[in-house]
């Protein structure tokens, strides 16, 4: 069987880490040392884990992190208090709260107390606004990491037809953006599209953020095809369970290239985040890219 090109999460992840960790090198050369708080509000276990690889990471790429753990009953005054206390604060580059957020507190207004320039997130409406006139602001982590692998396999974007699965504010809106910013046609699709196969089998590339296990079926992609896969789904297996994302992977031989799902998208969201981080803290600065 001619089995389709995969693109490698796990190594691009790791070559971001390196470049990163260079980076805060010739930063803390010059006194300064890149800072990340990251928040988290409740005892949510995904968000746990997540936090907690985000410290792991910040640490070892060189970047102090700033963990601020607070209660399910904090209130959404105590979390702008903090916010702000973030905003003032010099060490503090990035500043990061880790969503869901308990449903008592209202997520648009917490977005928007973060200051546009330490939102490594790029979930303001300050940086969804340059993303979407193409002005150079902190483009969202997840979104940057797929274009990042794209890049790998896709030589010129140009006039090439692609197709986004889920309209999510943190990966179907922002990706597509990115992809327009390329002169893509870009045609994005959601729960409420008709005829989705028809749609998906016209994509040279496809980045699917849906979260169905398996959505995408073999016969719904063109041969050659690019796809990037950001689903993360547990399924129930005979002995346990495992992850799978949200395109049948093993009906994607005919595939140009494809993600492999743990190993693909996954690793390269908090690389990029690490990315964003010593970004912000440069340009806070206004400091020039290390060379
Ligand atoms: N929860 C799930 N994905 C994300 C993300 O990219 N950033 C934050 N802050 N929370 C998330």
């Amino acid at each position: 069987m001619i089995m389709a090109r995969l693109i490698d999460g796990a190594r691009l992840a790791e070559q971001v880490r390196a470049a990163v960790a260079a980076e805060t090198a010739s930063l803390r050369a010059t006194g300064v040392t890149a800072g990340l708080a990251v928040v988290l509000i409740g005892e949510n276990p995904a968000s746990q884990i997540y936090v907690r690889s985000k410290v792991r990471q910040c640490k070892a790429a060189g970047i102090a992190s700033y963990e601020h753990r607070l209660p399910a009953t904090t209130t959404e005054d105590e979390l702008l208090a903090l916010i702000a206390q973030l905003n003032a604060d010099e060490a503090v580059d990035g500043v990061l709260v880790q969503l869901p957020l308990p449903p008592h507190i209202d997520s648009d207004r917490v977005l928007d107390a973060i200051d546009p320039l330490k939102d490594v997130d790029g979930f303001h409406p300050v940086n969804v606004g340059r993303l979407s006139i193409g002005s150079g602001g902190l483009i969202p982590c997840t979104p940057l990491g797929c274009m990042m692998l794209l890049d790998t396999v896709v030589e010129n974007y140009r006039g090439m037809k692609a197709v986004v699965i889920g309209k999510s504010n943190i990966v179907g809106k922002p990706v597509a953006m990115l992809l327009l910013e390329r002169e893509c046609t870009v045609t994005v699709t959601h729960i409420a599209t008709r005829n989705l196969p028809e749609i998906v089998r016209t994509a040279d590339i496809l980045v699917v953020a849906a979260g169905s296990p398996g959505l995408v079926r073999g016969d719904w992609v063109k041969p050659g095809a690019v796809i990037i896969d950001v689903g993360i789904n547990r399924i129930s297996t005979p002995d346990g369970s495992r992850i799978v994302g949200d395109v049948a992977f093993e009906e994607m031989a005919h595939a140009g290239a494809v993600t492999p799902v743990p190993g693909g998208v996954g690793p390269m969201t908090i690389a990029c985040l690490l990315q964003n981080t010593v970004q912000a803290a440069r340009r806070r600065r206004s400091l020039p890219r290390a060379a």
